[in-house]
C-alpha cells in the first residue's frame, strides 16, 4: 500500500483499520501473487517464530519483485530460502562474522573511522548534502565491504547487483545477467582466499567451513557473499536516512540526543522499529493451520507487514510517535525467529556510531527542504527516502572531543 504524502514516517493508515477489521486478509500482491497479509504484532511474531509451519522457501520478497519466483528451485548457497538443518549449516558459519562481541569490538574502530571520514567529506564539500546518497550509502557500503572482505573500490559491482535485485526486472535471464559481474568477481575472490587466506570475513568462513563435515563449495560461497553484500548496505543506509529524516523533521528528538547521548541505544531501536522490516517478508504455509482465528492451508503464501506490526498499539504505546527515549527490545524491524537478520548487530553498531558522531560534530544539522518535498524510492521493498537534503552552519573537527 502506498505511503500517504502527508506523512512520510509510517505505513499506510489503512493498516490501522486492517489490524482491527481484517488482521489476516487475502490480498493480491504487486507481483500478482495471492497471499494472506498479516498485520497484527502478535500474529506476525507467530508466523516469523514458527519456521516449521511457515517456510522461508518463498524467498523474502516474491510479493514485491517480479524476478523472485517463489516456486523456483533453491540455488546452492541461497540460504535465505532454506529451512531446518539445511539452513543452520549456513547460519553457523556466517553468524560469527557479523555477531560475536569479539568481531563487533574489532569492527567498532573501523566504523568510527569510516563515519569520521565521511563527516569530514561533508565538511569539505560545503554546507549542504544529500544525507542518503552522500553519507549513509558510503558509510554502510564501506562497513559491509569491511565485514565481508571486499575492497571499497569495488563497491560498484554490488551496488549494481543490489539495484537489480530491488528493481522491477521480471525475467530470470535478465536477473542472471545483472548478477553475473558480481558473481564472476566473487568467484575469483573465493578462489584466491581459498589458496591464500587473509584476515577477512570470506577467508574465515572458508576456513571454518573446511574444518566442518560439509565444507561449502565455491558456488555456495559466492552466493553467500553476494547475499551479505546486497542485503547489508541499502537496508542500513535507508533505515538510517529515514530515521535521520524523522529526527530532523521532529527536531526536538535530535536535540534530545544532543543533550543526552546516553539515549542513543534506544534511539537506534526506535529507528529500526519505525523504519526497519522493509515491505514485509513472505512465507509459505507448510500444513493446514490457523493464524489468529483465520484458517490457512498448506501451500498458501503469507506476507507479514512488519512495519504495520511494529505500529500495533496493542504492543507499543502511542506507536506512531517517534520517541528516542522509548524503552523497547521487542520490535520486529530485524525480523524474528530462525531467519532474524544476520547483520543486526553490525547495523546497530553503524547506526550507533553515526548518531554519536553526528550529534557531537554537527549540532546544527537540519533539513534543507520542507518535509513534503523529500523524494521517496518507488517499486522497491527497501522503503525509504531517495534523498534527504540537509544543511548545517558548522561541522566541528573530529578528534578527542568529537569521538
Ligand atoms: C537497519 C538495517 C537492517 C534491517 C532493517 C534489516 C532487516 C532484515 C529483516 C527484517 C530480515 C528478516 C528476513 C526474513 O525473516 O526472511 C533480515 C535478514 C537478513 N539480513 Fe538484515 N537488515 C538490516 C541490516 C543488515 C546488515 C548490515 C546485514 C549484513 C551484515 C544484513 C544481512 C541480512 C541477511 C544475510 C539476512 C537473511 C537472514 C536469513 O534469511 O536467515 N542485514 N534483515
Amino acid at each position: 500500500m502506498p505511503r500517504p504524502r502527508e506523512c512520510p514516517f509510517g505505513p499506510s493508515p489503512d493498516y490501522a483499520r486492517l489490524r482491527i477489521e481484517s488482521p489476516v486478509v487475502r490480498v493480491k500482491c504487486p507481483t500478482g501473487m495471492r497471499a494472506w497479509l498479516v498485520s497484527r504484532y502478535a500474529d506476525v511474531r507467530e508466523v516469523l517464530g514458527d519456521s516449521e509451519r511457515f517456510s522461508s522457501r518463498t524467498g523474502q520478497v516474491p510479493h514485491m519483485m517480479g524476478h523472485a519466483d517463489p516456486e523456483r528451485p533453491v540455488r546452492p548457497g541461497e540460504f535465505t530460502r532454506m529451512d531446518g538443518a539445511e539452513y543452520q549449516r549456513f547460519r553457523r558459519h556466517i553468524g560469527p562474522e557479523v555477531g560475536t562481541p569479539k568481531r563487533l569490538a574489532e569492527l567498532r574502530p573501523r566504523v568510527e573511522a569510516i563515519v569520521a571520514e565521511r563527516i569530514d567529506a561533508l565538511a569539505a564539500a560545503g554546507s549542504a548534502a544529500d544525507f542518503y546518497g552522500d553519507f549513509t550509502v558510503p558509510v554502510t557500503t564501506a562497513a559491509i565491504s569491511g565485514v565481508v572482505g571486499v575492497p571499497y573500490a569495488d563497491r560498484q559491482l554490488f551496488h549494481t547487483a543490489a539495484a537489480a535485485v530491488f528493481s522491477d526486472i521480471t525475467s530470470e535471464p535478465q536477473m542472471a545477467a545483472a548478477m553475473q559481474p558480481l558473481h564472476g568477481y566473487l568467484y575469483q575472490l573465493v578462489r584466491a582466499r581459498r589458496a591464500d587466506p587473509q584476515d577477512d570475513g570470506v577467508s574465515r568462513i572458508i576456513v571454518r567451513s573446511e574444518q566442518s563435515n560439509e565444507p561449502f563449495s565455491d558456488m555456495e560461497l559466492v552466493a553467500m557473499c553476494a547475499v551479505m553484500l546486497v542485503a547489508g548496505f541499502d537496508t542500513t543506509a535507508t533505515a538510517l536516512a529515514h530515521g535521520m529524516f524523522a529526527l530532523l523533521a521532529h527536531r526536538e528528538q535530535y536535540a534530545r540526543l544532543q543533550a543526552e547521548p546516553a539515549l542513543i541505544p534506544s534511539a537506534v531501536e526506535e529507528i529500526v522499529r519505525c523504519f526497519g522490516g522493509a515491505a514485509g517478508i513472505a512465507r509459505q504455509v507448510t500444513r493446514d493451520t490457523r493464524i489468529g482465528d483465520t484458517p490457512v492451508r498448506a501451500g498458501e503464501y503469507v506476507v507479514v507487514a512488519i512495519q504495520a506490526a511494529d505500529r500495533d498499539p496493542e504492543q507499543f504505546a502511542d506507536p506512531d510517535r517517534i520517541d528516542v527515549g522509548r524503552r523497547i527490545s521487542d520490535h520486529l524491524g530485524f525480523g524474528y525467529g530462525t531467519h532474524q537478520c544476520f547483520g543486526q548487530q553490525t547495523a546497530r553498531l553503524e547506526l550507533t556510531v553515526v548518531l554519536e558522531q553526528l550529534v557531537r560534530r554537527i549540532p546544527t544539522l537540519r533539513l534543507a527542504c520542507p518535509v513534503q518535498e523529500v523524494p521517496f524510492k518507488a517499486n522497491t521493498p527497501v522503503i525509504g527516502p531517495a534523498a534527504v537534503p540537509v544543511t548545517w552552519d558548522e561541522i566541528l573537527p573530529s578528534g578527542e572531543g568529537a569521538r
